[in-house]
């Protein structure tokens, strides 16, 4: 044990973890360069095209260093705050972190909230100072930033660059001297903590685990805590390049586990794997049961399609355990599913990868946070609401309430008003104004956390030309003064474009949706009124003017073959619309509102 170090990698989004860890990778021999490819940790295509690494992996390097043979445990972190949970659990099954910080760009939001997770887990850090190849690097002064921030000495900065592999060597150096080998008792009941699982249609769900107390064997019987399920440890390894089957897996090292389990829920991560032979009555610390922060109902284009967007989601579900979804049905949209993601990027993967591997055309409605809800009758007995449409009749209504959280935003002075502005207008309070350094300010809000879901990161860009960054964590619920704002097309109420909304903007922002949907709808042979409205009220209306003439009447006796281009155009452009009476809604409608600016 005493020659294992279990490390992570904290560092922003594009400041080089996935570059640097390639080198560290190469260095210790871990892959040869016959093996090497652009950017090994991120495997999956989805994963590739956005560089984001979304989920966590582990890998084993051997490392000699004075005369001893070390076993570096590097566990990847997901870098996208829809994923923070899976970051904190990482960081939880480490002694050390890099802490990498681009000598371009110098501290960023992420950097610091994941800092914090990694200090309050104890973790030692080593500052990396990473790019220093960089013409626009500005080195002295990100130390500064550095130091201050940790309180650390300039020498304990390392200097680097994944581009070059300058400083690589040094890096596996501190790691070996600085961070802690791992405590732990090999002879008392096994407890192991899972940091992360990873879904293979062929085995099952492989589970990857920090052994904290006790060893797993092969062949043993395991049991979840949380879920209290019994399994076999089928085979136990561990993570080289390929897995690495082992006998057993002691206190203090890192690997997988393979049981046979079919269904990514089944394994949480968080979650304490014990012996049940010799149960561990201690659960690691930390285990939440991950909530999903968004809903969006997710609807078949084609009716007909509905079964096979059943299986599909089903298939998603078995290896994306934060994937949650129920049948639901809409008066405009017919059948569909409400699912719960993690955040907005969780959106879109389940939506990219439901066109992609399932070939599912698929409209998704507007996105909103969960709410609770208290009548008046029962004012102690909340009804959560997942979907606008289930909001209960506003007269029978006591309160409602919405989730909050707390933003964190890292930016120059210079826009300190600009940021200031945009969080007030999405009616965030500021609560803290925390200088970084002269020239670098953290701001701290409590927002509701349905405006930043609405086009907040892309506001956030341009109103500080791109320097600022972003972070978040759940506050709980708060009591808002919400209302529904429901939307009709040709007098005919579409739910699935109803949106609870505070009551000093809904004016607005229902006067900004018919707009829009009055540029997104084509025009028809008919006139078509847009109408918001909140309960009987109308608050706003907006018209679709009739077509004048059939689009490919002006084709009639010219050129057959460009008759037939045009038909066929506008059969793709139909491709992504719905049907809703006799009006067809395009799926931009329906994501129009988190675009109103
Ligand atoms: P995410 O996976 O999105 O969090 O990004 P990452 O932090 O893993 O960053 P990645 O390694 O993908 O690097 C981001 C960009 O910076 C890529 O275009 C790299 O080629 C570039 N890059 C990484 N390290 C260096 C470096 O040391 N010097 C220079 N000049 N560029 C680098």
């Amino acid at each position: 044990m005493k020659n294992i170090r279990n490390f992570c990698i904290i560092a922003h989004i594009d400041h080089g973890k996935s570059t640097l860890a390639d080198r560290l990778l190469e260095f210790t021999h871990t892959i040869t360069d016959r093996e090497k490819q652009d950017q090994l940790l991120d495997s999956m295509d989805l994963e590739r095209e956005r560089g984001i690494t979304i989920k966590s992996h582990a890998i084993q390097m051997e490392y000699p260093f004075n005369n001893e043979n070390y076993i570096l445990n590097l566990i990847d972190t997901p870098g996208h705050v829809d994923f923070s949970y899976e970051v904190s659990r990482s960081i939880a099954a480490c002694e050390g972190a890099l802490l990498i910080v681009d000598a371009a760009q110098s501290i960023q939001a992420q950097t610091i909230s994941n800092l914090y997770l990694a200090l309050e887990h104890d973790l030692e850090i080593i500052p990396v100072l990473n790019k220093i190849d960089l013409p626009s690097a500005n080195p002295e002064e990100v130390s500064d930033d550095i130091v201050n921030l940790l309180g650390c000495d300039y020498d304990d900065i390392i200097h680097a660059s994944g581009k070059t592999g300058f400083g690589v060597d040094k890096i596996l150096e501190a790691i070996v001297q600085r961070v802690p080998a791992p405590k732990g008792d090999v002879n008392a009941p096994l407890q192991a903590l899972i940091f992360d699982s990873v879904y293979n249609s062929y085995r099952g769900v492989e589970t990857y685990f920090r052994v904290i107390n006790g060893e797993i064997k092969k062949g043993q019987a395991i049991q979840f805590m949380a879920t209290k399920k019994q399994y076999f440890a089928e085979e136990v390894g561990t993570l080289k390049l390929k897995q690495k089957p082992k006998d057993s897996i002691k206190a203090g090292d890192v690997g997988y586990l393979i049981t046979g389990i079919k269904t990514a829920s089944e394994v949480k991560v968080g979650d304490t794997i014990i012996d049940p032979k010799n149960p561990s009555e201690e659960r690691i610390e930390g285990f939440e049961d991950v909530k999903p922060m968004v809903f969006a109902g997710i609807y078949p284009v084609d009716t007909e399609d509905y079964e096979e967007l059943r299986s599909s989601m089903e298939k998603l579900q078995l290896n994306d355990a934060s994937l949650v979804y129920s049948p639901e049905s809409s008066a405009a949209l017919g059948f569909g599913f409400r699912c719960g993601f993690l955040g907005m990027l969780h959106l879109e993967i389940i939506q990219e990868r439901l066109e992609r591997e399932f070939d599912m055309t698929v409209i998704t409605t507007v996105p909103n946070v969960s709410y609770h809800a208290y009548t008046n009758k029962e004012p102690d007995k909340m009804i959560l609401v997942n979907n606008p449409s289930d909001l209960p009749d506003p007269s029978s209504l006591n309160r409602v309430e919405e989730p909050f959280i707390k933003a964190s935003i890292i930016t120059k002075s210079d826009f300190i008003g600009a940021v200031m502005s945009l969080c007030i207008e999405k009616r965030g309070e500021i609560t803290n104004q925390n200088y970084l350094t002269p020239e670098r300010v953290e701001l701290t809000f409590d927002m509701p956390l349905s405006e930043i879901v609405f086009d907040f990161y892309d506001r956030l860009k341009t109103v500080s030309k791109g320097y600022a960054s972003f972070d978040y964590h759940p506050l709980g619920f708060r009591a808002s003064k919400l209302v529904r704002v429901d939307v009709l097309i040709n007098s005919q109420p579409v739910d699935a474009l109803s949106a609870l909304l505070h009551a000093d903007n809904a004016y607005y922002i229902g006067k900004k949706m018919c707009e829009k949907l009055r540029e997104l709808i084509p025009r028809q042979q008919f006139d078509i009124p847009i109408q918001a409205a909140i309960g009987s009220k109308i608050i706003s209306r907006e018209t679709i003017k009739a077509l004048r003439k059939d689009v490919t009447a002006k084709c009639y006796g010219g050129d057959i073959s460009r008759k037939r281009k045009l038909l066929e155009k506008q059969k793709k452009g139909k491709k992504r619309m719905r049907q809703v009476g006799n009006v067809e809604i395009p799926q931009q409608a329906f994501m129009a509102v988190l675009k109103l600016n």
